[in-house]
């Protein structure tokens, strides 16, 4: 369930009528509604209640400020993967005893800031970093809380590009080594194991993968208590998918997934953490955008809208799917058009959908793309020197630009002219 809902046949977030927010920013932007993105953390609180536990918002999905102070204020805490993640989490009232700092790869620097500023755990995800990170602590003469990130070689039986569970995948360490690496973490100065972490994938549509990878977990904290590791904290990651396309999608929802858990790790007594991203901001955003001109094609019809890959890049990359609906609705009964919905980026791969039917529009009609709250963004790029779109906050019956629109003079001041030239 969301706040997108259509009022005297016009959508509005909320109290908010998309058509009066697009006359006053123009197209294309994204509108989150912030009753949404509030339910949505509270499902996860009430699919957890029966632990000591902290969501972790993961901030890759939707970093803005704004949003992350909304969440920030509800308790949650932050999953970040970057200084800059970590940096915009501060910025916005997280304090660091709820940010948890995930990634493969991370620099001295960004260990050192995390140390300096506060951390609640770093999850480490290989030896190297592992012993980097006790050195840095060593230096700022302080302790890491860490956990390890194991690798449980689960098939999350989703989108190649964004499944991470399985031996081949970069992330974490291989779940049999496990017990050797926590040895070698109780004999380095700089670091305290506080528990176990795990992520094996996003949009996964169904319990089962997590259910494999928890049981593993729950073995290995068994084993690890046996060797003597004081386990108190479970991180399991984020990855609950969200229904893109509404009329045949119905993923686990965050009780079911919170059942789950218990049953699987529940026994443990252990403070559970989880890092949900998607699930969160995924379907408490639109994009919204104009249609520019009706392309008659040989055999299909262009809709040819002022959104673009670089704004919203996910149907070019995973082949994902958006639900398109139109701001304004039709009377019902209407014709419908069968359109290729595309951007002005010059590339085949600019392509949002293929044969989607749709009320008959014409130029500057609105139509909204769904669910693209997460990834949508914190994903967009400057490609053929298009600025990056604003970001708009509903909460009732106000709105916010939350990132504004960059002006081209901004966008071209960032480059310079060597003098040599
Ligand atoms: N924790 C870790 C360690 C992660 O790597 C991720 C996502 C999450 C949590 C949050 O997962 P979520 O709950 O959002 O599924 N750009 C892709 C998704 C990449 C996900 C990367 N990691 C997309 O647009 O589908």
């Amino acid at each position: 369930m969301d706040h997108f809902l259509y009022r005297d046949g016009v959508l509005h977030a909320e109290d908010v009528s998309i058509e009066e927010i697009a006359a006053e920013v123009g197209t294309p932007f994204y509108v989150y509604s912030s009753a949404t993105l509030k339910r949505h953390i509270g499902l996860f609180n009430e699919a957890l209640d029966w632990a000591d536990h902290l969501v972790c918002f993961a901030v890759k999905s939707n970093s803005n400020l704004a949003v992350l102070k909304l969440l920030g204020e509800m308790g949650a805490g932050m999953d970040v993967v970057s200084g800059g993640e970590y940096r915009r989490a501060i910025a916005a009232g997280v304090p660091g005893e709820r940010i948890v700092f995930s990634g493969v790869g991370k620099t001295r620097d960004e260990m050192r800031l995390a140390l300096t500023n506060g951390i609640r755990q770093f999850n480490l995800e290989s030896e190297p970093e592992m012993r980097v990170l006790s050195e840095v602590a060593g230096e700022l003469g302080v302790v890491a809380p860490v956990t390890v990130r194991v690798n449980p070689d689960v098939d999350a039986k989703t989108h190649a590009k964004i499944s991470t569970g399985k031996s081949e995948n970069k992330f974490g360490i291989p779940i049999a080594r496990a017990r050797e690496v926590y040895a070698e973490i109780a004999s380095l100065p700089g670091l305290k194991a506080v528990g176990i972490d795990v992520h094996i994938g996003s949009q996964l549509t169904e319990l089962q993968p997590f259910r494999e990878a928890y049981e593993k977990v729950a073995e290995l904290t068994e084993a690890l208590r046996e060797d003597g590791h004081d386990i108190t904290r479970l991180d399991l990651g984020g990855g609950l998918g969200i229904p893109y396309e509404r009329s045949n999608e119905a993923p686990p929802l965050p009780i079911e997934y919170g059942q789950m858990v218990k049953e699987t790790v529940g026994h443990l007594g252990c403070e559970i953490e989880i890092e949900p991203g998607r699930l969160v901001s995924g379907n408490a955003g639109i994009m919204v955008t104009s249609v520019i001109y009706v392309k008659e094609g040989e055999g299909q019809d262009f809709l040819i809208v002022d959104a673009a890959m670089n704004d919203l890049v996910r149907p070019a990359m995973y082949e994902a799917h958006h639900d398109i609906i139109p701001v304004v609705e039709t009377a019902p009964g209407e014709e419908k058009s069968r359109y290729d919905i595309v951007g002005p980026i010059c590339e085949t791969g600019d392509t949002f959908a293929k044969g989607r039917d749709l009320d008959s529009l014409k130029p500057d009609d609105l139509i909204a793309f769904r669910s693209a709250g997460a990834y949508g963004a914190v994903m967009a790029s400057e490609y053929n020197s298009r600025p990056l779109i604003p970001e708009v906050l509903v909460m009732g019956d106000q709105y916010a630009v939350i990132r504004a629109r960059p002006t081209y003079e901004e966008m071209l001041g960032r480059d310079t002219i060597p003098e040599w030239l």
